[in-house]
Formats: C-alpha cells, structure tokens, sequence
C-alpha cells in the first residue's frame, strides 16, 4: 500500500507541493471516484488511479548516469565512507535509485543508477555481456603478448579465468580495456596479472553510451532514447 500523493510524485505527476494542488483542484479519481485526500492508503497493483482522465502507471522508471568522482564508495550506504547515493541529486531521493554494478572507490567515471530491478540484472548479468571500456594509467608499457592475452582470455593469480577482453595500448602507460564481466577489481587484476599495476582507473564507456559532456562529480537522467539503446543492444 503507498499514500496517494507519495504514489502520483513516483508517477511522475509532478512535485510534492504540485501534487497537493492536483489533489485539491480534483483532478484525481480513484476507482473511478474523485479524491482529494493524499494521505489515503492505495495499493496501485488493484487500484486505478487517473490523473485528468488518464490512467497513472505507478513508479516511474528512472535511469541515471553519474560521473564517479575518486573516493566515493559504491554502495547504498556505508557507516564510514561516502556513497555514490551523496552525489545524487535530491529531487531523485524517493527514486529507490540502486547502482547498476559498482566501480571501485578510487575509479572515476560512467556509474549507472536505476530503480528498474529488471533492467538492472538485464545490465550486470554476465550472459547480456555489455562491454564497458576503461582507460588505465598503469606501470610498464602493453606490448603485443599482452593484447594476445587479453584476447585469449586471461587466469588471474587465484586461479580466476576472465573472458575474453581487449586491450588498445595508447602510449607509454596508458591503455583502453574492453571487459564484458564485472568480477571484483576486474581490470586491477587483469594488468596486475601482466606485471602492468594500474595507478588511475577510469571508465569511459558501457554499452553505447559514453560519458559525454557531463561533469566528474554530476548526474543527469538517461533520454527514453539512451535508455533504449542500453536494452535493445
Ligand atoms: N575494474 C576494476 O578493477 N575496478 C573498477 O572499479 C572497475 C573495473
């Protein structure tokens, strides 16, 4: 059960305080009979809720992307660090955004949020193989037996075997790498595992979007086109 006026902002009906006037000018109905008390308890799976006439389909999909700036964690919260969710806007507070996959605390770059469960497993399942593409700073200079490997698909020290991936050297200690998993420090590893230890890690790139224009430490929500091109890859 969610309160009416909590359940139109999540529709994307407008503000709190819109909402309130909505309310009051009569234009919602429920079932069919109007309603002007936001605070009345709806469950929208039976109930119809109409706006003007027209009938509200509940939580509004939200994806966002952010440009992770170093030092934050991923993670919805945390005791001792700064989150990811402290460089969200507010406005998307009531989004039940969660972070699609995780970058490491020191990683900047492409981060995206959701409040789809669906399409947030569609985008972290390994089997959807969504390349994202790094640029690293790292020791040592990748050389053609290292791209090799990377093609080949790496064993990581433990034992761990990677698929798969690409690796463009750009010039002495830098490169792009292309993965299509997410294991824990994947990329870290990987060039560790090639005597080539990363010092700055970014990612640029997840699917076909980039990071565009947008600022290290701001957010903006995806177009339906953006959120289009991540589901019909
Ligand atoms: N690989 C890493 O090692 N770290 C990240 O944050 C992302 C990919």
């Amino acid at each position: 059960m969610d309160r009416l006026d909590k359940f139109l902002c999540d529709s994307g009906a407008g503000t709190r305080s819109q909402v309130k006037a909505i309310l009051k000018a009569g234009r919602v109905n429920v079932d069919g009979k109007p309603e002007k008390d936001g605070s009345r308890k709806i469950d929208p799976q039976t109930q119809t809720v109409t706006l003007d006439g027209e009938v509200l389909g509940g939580k509004r999909r939200v994806v966002v992307m952010l440009n992770k700036p170093a030092g934050f964690v991923t993670a919805t919260e945390d005791a001792r660090q700064k989150t990811v969710m402290e460089l969200l806007p507010k406005e998307w507070a009531h989004q039940d955004l969660r972070p699609v996959g995780r970058l490491d605390k020191e990683t900047e770059g492409l981060l995206l949020f959701t409040n789809d469960g669906d399409l947030l497993h569609r985008l972290i399942s390994p089997k959807q193989e969504v390349p994202k593409v790094y640029y690293a700073r790292h020791e040592g200079q990748a050389g053609e037996e290292d791209v090799a490997a990377f093609a080949a698909g790496l064993t990581l020290g433990d034992g761990t075997a990677c698929r798969p991936a690409v690796l463009e050297p750009m010039g002495p200690g830098e490169s792009l790498i292309t993965v299509c998993e997410g294991k824990y420090h994947q990329v870290r590893r990987m060039m560790a595992s090639r005597n080539m230890a990363v010092t700055y890690l970014e990612r640029r790139q997840e699917g076909s979007l980039t990071l565009g224009d947008l600022p290290r430490g701001k957010a903006r929500e995806l177009l339906p086109e953006e959120i289009g091109l991540l589901e019909n890859r």
